[in-house]
């Protein structure tokens, strides 16, 4: 397969300016999470793994990439449709060169959970965004498992050098943040552990390793625990080939979905985008704030729930989003924090500390974004409180290398008064390649 890369050096600013009523129907892009985790389960799986409806974004062609230096074999068949020969489960290679995962902190976080249960040595780095997020707390339960980090940046950060344990220790673990990357790391290295590997979560995060793991054939027993989940895979199982379809991505739908909120006069159809509950928290935020969406035609697409949305310009009020929500829209703070500058009253987002270590501190940059677009916003704690109006817009926001700000602030300009500028937009690419004329035939102006 070939990759392309975003280049780092030469900026690419964006202006998005009041748009006309947006009308129109549009499908996003495949799943991120999914899409990372088709290439892993096509490497740990001997035989052809097909895949359709990939996400061609960046993040996850450096999966794919990382997972050829592995050992597998990777082929494009048409757009979005991917076959994957994998080694499979034991037989994975020792990369000889750096793995760069770019932007990707799902990509490089579950990576390192297959080559810690593997008796693989593995360097991984990405760029300066990913340099400084946290990766102790995947190295944490990788070292109780028997794996050796031989090198790391201060504070446990790339570039880091893993070597994996050959028969790694099957654990219970219980995880300390509610985060789909971490459980996913230890199940992922637990597939090649001799026993019975064991997570507990005290608040539910998405469950698209767990499902995959048993579409692939894995033992895989869920059962509550507390507010949480126990989740207990069984070792060395013999993974069989499946097909992976790959529904649209709601954390790339959350975009059009709120300019369609916030631009007078709406009305568009996004189609098929995923209804996993561990995923709709935004939906069900938007909905309390006001919002005219319409659940349409719901169906089963790729052992997932999907439906088109159809969504209208809606007056919108502000709520108060509890904190227990945050793992089903970890990922939508950012675009929910635009809407809610257009909402009615002061809406305040709690028990956020999460954002902080994203591809950006989301926080900071979302503060930051709304001061310069002259809406009022405090961080109090962990909570983040947005003065609801009729955004003035109007100022220069730095994305930070944040795929997901970049984004949001640029939806802000289609309703502000006066235009947003953004002064990089090219990590869009790592997660929603086609935003900008998706946007673009939806009616929305960028220059
Ligand atoms: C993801 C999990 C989330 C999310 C990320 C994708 C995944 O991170 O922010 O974009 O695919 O497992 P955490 O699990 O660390 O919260």
């Amino acid at each position: 397969m070939s990759a392309h890369s975003l280049h780092q050096a030469a900026a690419s600013p964006l202006r998005a300016i009041r748009a006309k009523p947006l009308k129109g129907r549009f499908r996003p892009p495949g799943d991120k999470s999914i899409s990372h985790r088709a290439f892993l389960f096509g490497l740990l799986t001997r035989g052809e793994t097909e895949v359709e409806g990939l996400l061609e974004g960046d993040d996850v062609l450096r999966t794919g990439k990382a997972c050829e230096a592995l050992g597998a074999v990777i082929e494009r068949l048409a757009p979005g449709q991917w076959r994957i020969r994998g080694p499979g489960l034991g037989a994975l290679l020792s990369p000889r060169e750096t793995l760069d995962f770019g932007n990707a902190g799902t990509g490089s976080r579950l990576m390192m959970g297959v080559v810690g249960g593997h008796g693989v040595t593995a360097t991984f780095d990405g760029d300066a965004s990913l340099r400084k997020r946290p990766m102790q707390r995947i190295l944490d339960p990788l070292r109780l498992m028997g794996a050796q980090v031989l090198s790391e940046a201060e504070g446990g950060r790339c570039p880091i050098v893993l070597k994996g344990a050959r028969d790694p220790a099957p654990i219970e673990y219980f995880t300390p943040v509610a985060s789909a990357q971490i459980k996913s790391a230890v199940l992922l290295a637990g597939l090649n552990a001799p026993g019975v590997t064991t997570v507990i979560e005290k608040e539910a995060s998405r469950d698209h390793t767990e499902k995959m793991l048993a579409h692939f054939g894995a033992e895989v027993r869920v059962t509550p625990e507390g507010e949480g989940r126990r989740i207990e895979l069984v070792g060395r199982p013999e993974l069989h080939p499946n097909r992976v379809v790959v529904p649209a991505d709601p954390s790339s739908a959350a975009f059009p979905i709120v300019a369609a909120l916030i631009v007078p006069g709406s009305d568009i159809i996004v189609e098929g985008v995923m209804m996993n509950p561990l995923r709709t928290g935004l939906l069900k935020t938007l909905i309390e704030m006001g919002a005219e969406v319409a659940v349409l035609d719901k169906r089963l697409e790729g052992g997932e729930e999907v439906a088109d949305l159809r969504v209208r310009a809606s007056a919108l009020s502000a709520v108060d989003v509890p904190a227990a929500r945050a793992p089903s829209m970890i990922d939508e703070y950012p675009i929910l924090a635009v809407a809610a500058a257009f909402a009615r009253g002061a809406t305040r987002m709690r028990g956020l500390s999460e954002l902080r270590v994203k591809e950006s501190d989301r926080l900071a940059a979302v503060a930051a974004g709304l001061k310069a677009a002259g809406v009022g916003c405090a961080i109090a704690g962990d909570d983040l409180i947005v003065e609801g109006g009729s955004p003035r817009g109007g100022g220069l926001v730095a994305s930070q290398m944040d795929h997901r700000i970049a984004m949001s602030f640029l939806i802000m300009g289609l309703a502000s008064r006066e235009p947003m500028a953004i002064d990089d937009v090219a990590m869009i690419a790592t997660s929603f390649p086609e935003f900008r004329p998706a946007m673009e035939r939806l009616g929305a102006t960028f220059e």
